[in-house]
């Protein structure tokens, strides 16, 4: 196979303000910076990967617009292949606006543009670098009948199915059933063990187990500074966090499932997957923006911008 990991998702432009605080509605607050950088889930995690030295393509859409053109540009100076990125000259490029507060902490408000129109035809034609992939990462902002095709496609080429489920949408049990890891944060977690009747579990463990009980063959979830939970048929684990003082924490969770990604598609067991990607997570929340912040390989292993 040809490629690691074929990422199935969406790009943004991210409009980001940083703030002293979030304001509160009816409030008006001033930004200390505003920042215009590439983002969206599906091309964070194509870049994340790829810097790490995954061998990446995106499967996505964007405007005929100058911010299309700079996702675009953005995803080729990282290596990621873009011939399954398409160009939509009937839609504007996705966009996130983004406020981030003193204490790290983001809002975002998505709008899809061209991002909706990725079609399950868009998959079909990508079919032959599905084909090619080992690991079929899907992420959401897109639509979801895209994300079962998606999922079909991973199936029919024999390639692992890595499902990001954020934000949290209704999946039918079918794909829930494909996802090899499920990963989602403790947030999403919650929010998708209630909306399947599951109450609040205890104890972190039980939010990966419980997943497991609806339906996916293996689950992550994380917890932020606290790390990680990985539940499959046989055991579940908690993996530590990594200490990071965090300046910005958007994008931390693509950077998260990228590496789990690219890691299982070297073969790695899914709890050392998950090692990788809390380090490259933590390395992540310590710099400005989603692709700007993410690590070189050299960079995770020297542990540079870790706390010792
Ligand atoms: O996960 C972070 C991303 O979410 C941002 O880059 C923004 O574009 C939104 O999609
Ligand atoms: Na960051």
């Amino acid at each position: 196979r040809t490629e690691d990991v074929v990422v199935v998702g969406s790009l943004n432009v991210d409009l980001t303000a940083r703030v002293q605080r979030h304001p509160l509605p009816g409030e008006t607050v001033h930004a200390t910076a505003l920042a215009t950088s590439a983002g969206g889930k599906g091309a964070n995690q194509a870049v994340a990967a790829a810097r790490l030295g995954a061998r990446t393509a995106l499967v996505g859409r964007v405007g005929a617009d100058a911010h299309g053109e700079m996702l675009l540009a953005a995803l080729r100076a990282d290596g990621v292949g873009t011939e399954q990125t398409h160009r939509d000259a009937e839609a504007v490029t996705g966009t996130a606006l983004i406020t981030v507060a003193d204490t790290g902490e983001n809002s975002i408000i998505v709008s899809a543009g061209a991002n909706a129109s990725l079609s399950p035809a868009d998959i079909a034609a990508a079919q032959p670098l599905i084909a090619a992939a080992r690991v079929v990462s899907v992420v959401l902002e897109v639509p979801v009948e895209t994300v079962v095709a998606a999922a079909r496609a991973a199936r029919a080429a024999g390639a692992r199915f890595v499902l990001n489920l954020s934000p949290v949408v209704d999946l039918p049990a079918e794909v829930l059933e494909l996802a090899d890891p499920l990963i989602v944060n403790e947030h999403e977690a919650r929010e998708i063990l209630r909306r399947n009747g599951f109450p609040v579990p205890a104890e972190n463990i039980g939010h990966a187990t419980g997943l497991r009980r609806i339906g996916a063959r293996s689950v992550v979830v994380t917890f932020g500074a606290d790390g990680a939970v990985v539940a499959d048929a046989e055991h579940a684990e908690e993996i530590p966090g990594v200490p990071a003082d965090a300046v910005d924490t958007t994008g931390a969770g693509d950077a998260f499932a990228a590496t789990a990604a690219w890691r299982l598609s070297q073969g790695d067991p899914l709890p050392t997957a998950v090692w990788w990607a809390t380090r490259v997570g933590a390395c992540s929340v310590q710099h400005s923006g989603a692709q700007a912040s993410y690590p070189t390989l050299d960079r995770v292993l020297s542990g540079a911008g870790l706390p010792k």
